[in-house]
């Protein structure tokens, strides 16, 4: 059996047909979805309606799942989370909201399981070293190439003896993850790690592309195969710019570009940066005000590169 294992698609439809049309040349028989789906580029609603279609395919949700509820207002803080919310159908906002945190299932005779973080797996351990926030730091000279990043990823967990000894109490089988962006795999004595980064929104300092990754279950052997297709960021930025979304929510939509121009994290800093210049005006009110967060946001643009010179490598 060959799945695709797709997480982390985050709106953006022109990635998912990219991934599907790729999945389908290589022979995909059944898809794994692991979570968040909506929220960052503008086609929640249309890429709900296709996953809905498809036959053979499970999912789970992510936390970003959880943004849609977001109450009205009139802070700049959540427009885009209150955009993708207006935006999703009512039907694809109650398929949304039935999916399951996790499952687990067996192929073959080898159990398969899904959770959105890696935390249901092994704690915090993969966190600590390769949280989307922490990753720019550890590429912090040029892009990262997939066999440095894989290599990095198991000699670092490798030597962590948090992971190894939550990773010695996990049954045998595989266990598929996505959350921080990330792509990557491993095998420790029969216990396979799967975390087939971000359809459509790497953050794993390497190129640019639509992220997913191939499981195949063969007479109880486990194969995992990474793919990547490039696509053209500037014309998927122009298509994002012609949207609602755009006008309704333009910092969030900039991060998002800049995320996607570099594949490197910038939600978190950006925030971090608003949080520090609210409390230097002394303003209290959260979530951020729309004069104080574009106030905070001029102010990334001004000073961000220069401060986090290692989120704008590209
Ligand atoms: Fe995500």
């Amino acid at each position: 059996m060959k799945y695709a294992v797709i997480s982390d698609i985050h709106g953006n439809l022109p990635a998912l047909k990219l991934v599907l049309e790729d999945a389908k040349r290589q022979g995909t028989q059944a898809y794994l979805f692991a979570g968040d789906y909506c929220i960052s580029a503008p086609w929640a609603n249309e890429v709900a309606t296709l996953l809905r279609s498809l036959p053979d395919a499970r999912f789970i949700r992510g936390n970003d799942e959880n943004h849609l509820d977001v109450p009205d207002g009139d802070d700049g803080q959540f427009e885009v989370s209150r955009w993708c919310s207006r935006s999703i159908s009512a039907d694809n906002k109650a398929w949304l909201d039935a999916l399951p945190e996790e499952l687990s299932f067996q192929c073959e005779g080898v159990t398969i399981r899904m959770a959105h973080s890696s935390e249901a797996y092994v704690g915090k351990a993969i966190h600590k070293h390769f949280r989307t926030s922490a990753v720019p730091a550890r590429y912090s000279e040029a892009p990262v190439t997939r066999q440095h990043l894989l290599e990095d990823f198991r000699s670092t967990m490798g030597q962590d003896s948090d992971f190894l000894t939550a990773m010695a109490k996990l049954d045998k089988g595989v266990y598929i993850f996505g959350h921080n962006h990330v792509q990557c795999f491993g095998c420790y004595d029969g216990r396979w790690l799967v975390n087939p980064g971000s359809c459509g929104l790497p953050l794993d300092c390497g190129d640019f592309g639509a992220v997913y990754t191939l499981l195949t279950i063969a007479n109880g052997q486990v194969t995992v195969e990474e793919r990547r297709i490039p696509y053209d960021v500037e014309a998927l930025i122009a298509q994002v710019k012609t949207t609602s979304q755009y006008q309704a929510a333009r910092i969030w939509s900039e991060v998002i570009f800049s995320e996607w121009r570099t594949c490197r994290e910038k939600v978190y800093y950006v925030l971090w940066n608003a949080e520090h210049y609210a409390e230097s005006i002394g303003d209290s009110r959260r979530p951020f005000a729309k004069d104080t967060w574009q106030a905070a946001y001029d102010l990334w643009l001004q000073n961000g590169q220069q401060a986090h010179p290692e989120l704008f490598v590209r």
